[in-house]
């Protein structure tokens, strides 16, 4: 099992390897597709090959670091890149059209805009290719570090905040917690963001005797035992990122989850064993006043926690501030294709009935399966928009934001 979304092999800025993880695969299925041109980045971002925001962000970068080596080295053919290499300011103007195209690709998740606004002032600022690529290797080195250390922050502050602030209600039973979509090593460079959280949450638990994974997945957290004993993952469709990723996630660093569907949550608040104390989401894109865009169906999660009084927690670094959009109405969403509705895709199993776990024994194969009438109209929107009244907490690197008394959240800090 793999739990890296992205390999990128460092070496010197001009020689460069990079691949992803091919998530429509998933679990199932590990295969790496490399990644030589800015056209290949934006092909596996929008395929979902590879999809969260923070990889959404890297993938991108690295993509524009690999045409750049591609070029220093001479190694593509310049009639299909139109680049002329003999002249900067020509290949400025061309690279600055590419990294529009490139954010064409998903236009929700915020941290790839800022990521290659970013990147367009380097090029901005440098005065040939070879002191754009190191400039630029830089960059995409420090985005992927800073993404790892700033998730272990998060996923610390989420869960001493949590602990914390149960343990002042007075509630120190055991618990279990909600998440939605994927926002873990898949998504992230590493740990992840609300997933991170439920990682920091269980190693607490289990600091007696802390388990790191070979791919140091799981940190032990210096505080008090942590209650939460099971995690439920929502199936997440149409995507289905919860059943094929983050339950991939959650076996792979053996944490006791049980899978449900979208529409099981109402009545396993209801019902689970372990009383349900928080959610813990991730985010595309968090605007001024703290209205969320996130995996859609995060709305309606959001409005049952409110109705259980269940603590709902945005999870997200400071890559994923919007600190121009004031709320959430000038959110742009996502509308994906009818097709990823119509039809699952999955792997074609050897299922045996005999056996409670489903069955690999010949070589797994990718499919669709049509699940829906050809003919019948689709409405599939990638994220919806959770309005910050639904939030009780947002959960950055920085610490953890909640409302004043008036109910707003003031992010200006994190400007
Ligand atoms: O469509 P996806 O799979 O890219 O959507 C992902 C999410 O909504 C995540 O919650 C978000 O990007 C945060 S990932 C750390």
């Amino acid at each position: 099992m793999s739990l890296e979304a992205i390999r990128f092999a460092r070496s010197d800025p001009t020689n460069v390897q990079v691949s992803v993880l091919d998530q429509l695969l998933l679990p199932y299925l590990t295969k790496y597709l490399p990644i030589y041109t800015i056209s290949d980045g934006y092909a596996v971002i929008k395929s979902m090959q590879v999809r969260g925001a923070p990889a959404i962000a890297i993938v991108g970068s690295l993509s524009i670091l690999m045409e750049s080596q591609m070029m220093l080295s001479n190694s593509f053919d310049q009639t299909q890149w139109f680049y002329d290499l003999l002249d900067w300011e020509d290949t400025r103007s061309k690279l600055t059209g590419r990294l529009d195209y490139l954010l064409s690709s998903r236009p929700t998740a915020v941290n790839l805009s800022n990521a290659l606004k970013e990147i367009a002032q380097i090029l901005k600022e440098t005065n040939d290719l070879k002191q754009f690529n190191s400039e630029l290797y830089n960059y995409v080195c420090k985005l992927i570090d800073e993404d790892l250390s700033n998730n272990i922050k998060m996923g610390d502050n989420g869960a001493k905040f949590l602990l914390e602030s149960l343990s002042k209600e007075g509630f120190n039973e055991e618990f279990a917690v909600l998440t939605i979509c994927n926002t873990g090593s898949l998504a992230t460079s590493g740990y992840g963001t609300a997933l991170g959280v439920i990682r920091s949450l269980w190693n607490d638990s289990k600091s007696k005797d802390p388990k790191v994974n070979t791919d140091g997945s799981l940190k032990p957290l210096a505080s008090a035992d942590s209650k939460m004993k099971h995690v439920f993952p929502l199936e997440t469709r149409p995507y289905n990122q919860g059943s094929r990723l983050t339950a991939y996630e959650l076996v792979h660093d053996e944490i006791p989850a049980t899978l449900i569907t979208d529409s099981s949550v109402t009545y396993r608040i209801k019902t689970s064993p372990y009383p349900i104390k928080a959610a813990f989401v991730g985010a595309d894109r968090i605007v001024r006043n703290g209205d969320t865009a996130n995996k859609i169906g995060t709305f309606q999660l959001a409005i049952i926690c409110k109705q259980f009084g269940i603590k709902f927690f945005v999870v997200a670094p400071k890559t994923t501030i919007d600190n121009v959009t004031p709320n959430g109405d000038g959110i742009v969403v996502e509308e994906r294709k009818p097709n990823e509705m119509k039809l699952v895709t999955g792997t074609l199993m050897n299922y045996d009935e005999e056996t409670p776990a489903l069955n690999v024994s010949n070589e797994p194969v990718s499919a669709k399966i049509g699940i829906a009438p050809s003919q019948i109209n689709v409405w599939n929107p990638a994220f919806d928009i959770t309005p910050h009244e639904f939030i009780d907490g947002i959960v950055t690197e920085e610490g953890v934001f909640t409302k004043d008394e008036s109910g707003k959240f003031d992010l200006t800090s994190l400007f």
